[in-house]
């Protein structure tokens, strides 16, 4: 029987970085990339990696690392973000940092040398929630970044991201110092963000494959106009054919899902007056699919519904593509070895797709890549209610351990 005990504490960090939000008064966490309260988790993680004695050091974008030195160089890899959405909750990414730190503590004690190296990341940035890109921090050490595209990024405050860098003493001319050759492989813990564990009263997800996914922003164009006395068959009103555009979109993931899905999040008039009809608004589209095939039969199918609105309500529209990840099934002997692991401890588990982007969907790209669930209450996430009940946290930790230990030690 495994002494659950020294687990609690992973609970207890959560809540403590979850003190780490730009919005004190709203409920929830907001920690965006290169905010002054992302760098104090990114401190906070510091210190953390350092008490465990794991040597950690800060790379060139701003991931975190510690390290346990084996016998050889070739690593294994453990991990998630530290980043979050808007209002989000305390355990998506950082869960599986914390608990990546812990399982290095718990094998460092144990097993002082193992044969392999192993490291933990907290990268610095997946959800996209300040600068429209995701993944940044994962995207660096695979080195799969463009100058170019890394250029124009600028926050919704005008902030690009290279000043946002040099704010936190980095400095985007040495992003290609963070690419690394030596990961053999990836193994990220997370909390599963939808309601099938907790459905089936299951204790570990392995992870089958991860939906791929992609988001445009939408610029509808009408005409301002006067609220009073321009007559409704007169208007080009760009809000009611943004409307008809989002429920059309909406229709379509009703259609798509479970294969595929689509969600409007940001619906906004640009200098709206409440006595105008609007000329000008602008939405985002996210929308997945467990194959690359089925997405791109869903965004046809969203681009033709939102031009077909636009030609009913007169306005003209302008699409913008901003990030795209492509689906990616996860390795097979990896799975293999994490379900071994959790049937040796004797928790119940399922296979399990994952329609969360993940930092491992681009890792997947080059490395042999797998991921642990465990269950959300209520399948909450981005949502300030996010929550995993500590029996949960500890499971997963667990059978990471069990897994790295393995992975590590052959
Ligand atoms: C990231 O959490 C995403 O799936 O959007
Ligand atoms: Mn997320
Ligand atoms: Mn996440």
């Amino acid at each position: 029987m495994i002494d659950l005990n020294p687990y609690r504490r992973i609970e207890d960090d959560l809540q403590q970085l979850a003190q780490y939000t730009e919005e004190p008064t709203r409920k929830g966490v907001t920690r965006r990339l290169y905010s002054p309260q992302w760098a104090a988790a990114q401190r906070h993680l510091v210190q953390l990696m350092r008490g465990e004695g794991l040597n950690p050091w800060v790379d060139a974008v701003g991931n975190v690392h510690g390290r346990i030195e084996g016998r050889s160089r070739h690593t294994i890899l453990t991990g998630s973000h530290f980043d979050t959405v808007r209002g989000g909750g305390a355990y998506d990414g950082v869960y599986g940092v914390v608990a990546g730190i812990f399982a290095l503590s718990q094998i460092k004690k144990r097993c002082r040398v193992p044969e392999k190296s192993l490291e933990v990341v907290a990268f610095c940035e997946e959800e996209g929630s300040r600068f429209p890109m995701t993944c940044l921090g994962s995207r660096a050490i695979l080195g799969a970044w463009q100058p170019e595209e890394v250029a124009r990024l600028v926050d919704d405050q005008g902030t690009s991201l290279f000043e946002a860098m040099q704010m936190n003493g980095l400095d985007w001319r040495s992003m290609g110092e963070a690419n690394r050759s030596d990961y053999e492989a990836y193994i990220e813990l997370h909390v599963e963000q939808g309601p099938e564990l907790e459905d089936a009263q299951c204790a570990i997800g392995v992870v089958s494959e991860i939906f791929g996914q992609e988001r445009w922003l939408v610029s509808v164009r009408g005409d301002s106009a006067h609220a009073g006395t321009t007559p409704l068959a007169r208007r080009q009103d760009a809000l009611v054919a943004a409307s008809a555009m989002v429920l059309a979109i909406n229709t379509l993931g009703y259609r798509y899902e479970p294969i595929g899905i689509a969600t409007v999040g940001i619906l906004e008039v640009i200098h709206g007056s409440i006595n105008c009809v609007p000329g000008h608004v602008q939405f985002s589209v996210d929308f997945r699919a467990a194959q690359d095939s089925v997405r791109q039969r869903l965004a046809d199918e969203i681009r033709h519904a939102i031009e077909d609105e636009a030609k009913r309500y007169g306005v003209r529209v302008n699409i913008s593509p901003k990030t795209v990840a492509q689906a990616v099934p996860m390795h097979e002997s990896l799975r293999n070895t994490i379900s071994e692991r959790a049937r040796a401890i004797g928790l119940s588990q399922m296979p399990i797709a994952s329609r969360a982007g993940h930092d491992a969907q681009i890792i997947a790209q080059a490395l042999p890549t797998a991921m642990i669930f465990v269950p959300s209450a209520q399948g909450l996430s981005h949502h300030p209610d996010e929550y995993t009940h500590r029996q949960h946290l500890m499971n997963g930790s667990v059978v990471l351990e069990s897994t790295l230990e393995k992975l590590a030690n052959g």
